[in-house]
C-alpha cells in the first residue's frame, strides 16, 4: 500500500527537513515514499489535479514495470489495465526500444529540419508511417507532419486545415466543428477542439470558430424504442444540422476520434461513421480523425478509419507510436491537403523545435518493428480482442453494471443503480454527489488493477502484449472490485 501522510506534514515540512531532503536528492541517495511524496509535493505542478486535495494524500510514487505489472514505492503490484495513459500498447519493459534510443542517442541525438536539413530516422519513419497507412477510396497518405504530443499534432491540424482553406481561396471557410465530451488535448487549440465543459470554463475557451455538436452515446442519448443503428444516423445527423446551421461555406472541417477514449471510452453505433463521411463528401469539407488513441493496433489496425471504413484528409497521432517510451506525435497528411500545401504553399510559417527528433523517431521505427514481429494490431484483431469481447460481455450480468463493451482493445462499463428502465426508458443512475466511479476505482487501486472512473464510466485499454491467462486475471479483478463497490454502497444505504 502506498503510505498516506497528513497535509500538514506534507506542506509543513520545515526549513531543515527540506534542506536534508534536497540535499539526499543532489546525492541521489534513496528516498522514502515519505520524502519523495513531501518534494513532490513541494516542487512538481501535476496536470489535471487538485493539488490541496493531493497533498494531503500524497501521490502514489510509481517505481517500475514490467510488462503488463506496474510497482509502486511501497512494492504494491497493478496490472495495468490503461496501459500508462492509453499509450504503452507493446508492454513494458522492452529492451530493443531502449538499445534503440540509446544508438541513436551516441550517433546523432538531435538536429533540427528547419534549415533545409534532414535526419535518416525521421525520413524513414515517414516513409515507414506512410506504407503503413492504408489507401481508401483511393486516398493515400503519403506525408507525416511531426511534433511531440497529441496536443501539438492538433494544433497542426488547425493550422493545417485554415492554411489548406487560405491557398484555395476561401478564407472565410474558418469554422472547424467538433463533439462535445471530445478530447483532443490540452494546449489552447487542443482544449477548444475538445468538448470537455470543465477545461472550457478555464481560460476563455474555446477560443473563436471551434464549435461543437452532440456524441454517439447511445447509452445516454438514443431515444426509447430508438436501434443502436438508427440513432447512430441521427447523431451524425446533427454535424449535417450545425453545417447548415453555420452556412456550408464558413465550414473547414470536423474533427473526431474513431472512438471517444477519455471521454469515457464512447464506442459509435456502426452506422455513425458511414453517415458523417456522406455528410462530410456532401459539403466538401476536411476530416480530421485524431486517432491518438486509436492508432497502432489499439482498435486491430495500425489506423482506426479503417476499421470503421472513412476517409479522413488528416490523421493525428502520438502515444503508442513509441509506446510510450519516448514523446512524439504528428499528423498523417492525405494527398488532398498535402497536394495543395506542397504546390500552391511556399513556405508554412508553422513547426517545432522537436519536429522529425531522432531518437524519438528511431524510438518509433524500433515499436513499430516490434509490433509487426509480433503481430500486435493483428492479435487485437483476431485473438485477444474479440477473447476480452467475449469475456466483457458477462459483465453485464453483475447487478451494478447496465452496459459492458469493448471495441478492438478498449472497454468501458456504466455503474447504474437499477437497471430496472424507468417512465424515460432509462436505467437509474447514481447521484453525480456520490461518486461511484471513484469509489469503484479506490477499490482497483487497493486490489492491484489500474482502471480509470470517467464519472459512472470504467474504462479499460491494456497492453495488446496480453495473454489470455492475463485477461482472465483482468476480469477478476475487475469482478472483485465490482462486488467491493456494491458491498460498499449497500453498507451505506445507497443500494438495496
Ligand atoms: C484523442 C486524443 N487527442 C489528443 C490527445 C492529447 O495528447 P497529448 O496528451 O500527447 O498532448 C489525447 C490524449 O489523451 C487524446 O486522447
Amino acid at each position: 500500500m502506498c503510505a498516506n501522510v497528513s497535509s500538514s506534514k506534507l506542506l509543513n515540512t520545515d526549513k531543515r527537513q527540506s534542506l536534508i531532503l534536497i540535499e539526499k536528492t543532489a546525492m541521489n541517495a534513496p528516498l522514502s515514499t515519505h520524502e519523495i511524496q513531501a518534494l513532490d509535493s513541494a516542487h512538481f505542478i501535476h496536470p489535471f489535479t487538485d493539488h490541496g486535495d493531493l497533498a494531503t494524500r500524497g501521490a502514489r510514487v510509481i517505481d517500475r514495470a514490467e510488462g503488463i505489472y506496474i510497482w509502486d514505492s511501497e512494492g504494491q503490484r497493478m496490472l495495468d489495465g490503461m496501459s500508462g495513459l492509453w499509450c504503452v500498447n507493446a508492454g513494458y519493459g522492452r529492451k530493443e526500444l531502449a538499445d534503440a534510443a540509446q544508438a541513436q542517442m551516441m550517433k546523432l541525438p538531435f538536429y533540427n529540419s528547419f534549415f533545409q536539413t534532414t535526419n535518416v530516422p525521421a525520413v524513414q519513419l515517414a516513409t515507414k508511417l506512410a506504407s503503413l497507412a492504408p489507401t481508401v477510396g483511393g486516398r493515400s497518405f503519403q506525408h507525416v507532419f511531426y511534433s511531440s504530443s497529441g496536443s501539438e499534432s492538433n494544433d497542426s491540424n488547425v493550422r493545417m486545415v485554415r492554411r489548406y482553406w487560405d491557398l484555395l481561396g476561401q478564407p472565410q471557410r474558418k469554422v472547424i466543428i467538433s463533439r462535445h465530451n471530445a478530447y483532443h488535448g490540452s494546449t489552447m487549440a487542443g482544449a477548444s477542439l475538445g468538448g470537455m465543459s470543465g477545461m472550457h470554463a478555464q481560460g476563455d475557451l474555446p477560443i473563436p470558430n471551434i464549435t461543437h455538436i452532440g456524441q454517439p452515446y447511445y447509452f445516454e442519448e438514443g431515444l426509447p424504442g430508438e436501434t443502436a443503428d438508427e440513432f447512430g444516423v441521427r447523431a451524425a445527423g446533427w454535424l449535417e444540422a450545425k453545417i447548415l446551421e453555420l452556412g456550408a461555406d464558413k465550414v473547414a472541417a470536423f474533427i473526431a476520434e474513431p472512438v471517444q477514449g477519455a471521454g469515457g471510452v464512447i464506442i459509435p453505433p456502426d452506422t455513425y461513421w458511414p453517415e458523417i463521411q456522406r455528410i462530410v463528401d456532401k459539403y466538401g469539407i476536411l476530416l480530421v480523425s485524431d486517432e491518438v488513441i486509436c492508432a497502432f493496433g489499439r482498435l486491430g489496425h495500425w489506423f482506426a478509419y479503417e476499421k470503421f471504413g472513412y476517409r479522413p484528409d488528416l490523421v493525428t497521432f502520438a502515444k503508442a507510436v513509441t509506446s510510450g517510451y519516448i514523446p512524439l506525435g504528428g499528423v498523417m497528411v492525405g494527398d488532398r491537403v498535402a497536394k495543395v500545401l506542397i504546390e500552391k504553399g511556399g513556405e508554412f510559417n508553422h513547426g517545432y523545435t522537436y519536429s522529425g527528433h531522432p531518437v524519438a523517431c528511431a524510438v518509433a521505427l524500433a515499436n513499430i518493428e516490434l509490433m509487426e514481429r509480433e503481430n500486435l494490431p493483428g492479435r487485437v484483431k483476431d485473438d485477444i480482442g474479440p477473447y476480452l469481447a467475449k469475456a466483457y460481455a458477462t459483465l453485464a450480468d453483475h447487478p451494478l453494471v447496465g452496459v459492458a463493451e469493448t471495441c478492438g482493445f478498449v472497454a468501458g462499463l456504466v455503474l447504474v443503480k437499477s437497471k430496472t428502465r424507468g417512465a424515460d426508458g432509462r436505467m437509474q443512475m447514481f447521484p453525480e454527489e456520490l461518486a461511484v466511479g471513484m469509489k469503484c476505482r479506490a477499490h482497483c487501486f487497493k486490489n492491484g488493477l489500474i482502471m480509470r472512473a470517467v464519472g459512472d464510466r470504467m474504462i479499460i485499454a491494456p497492453p495488446l502484449t496480453m495473454t489470455h491467462a492475463q485477461i482472465d486475471e483482468m476480469m477478476g479483478l475487475i469482478r472483485k472490485v465490482l462486488d467491493l463497490t456494491m458491498a460498499d454502497l449497500k453498507a451505506t444505504g445507497q443500494l438495496q
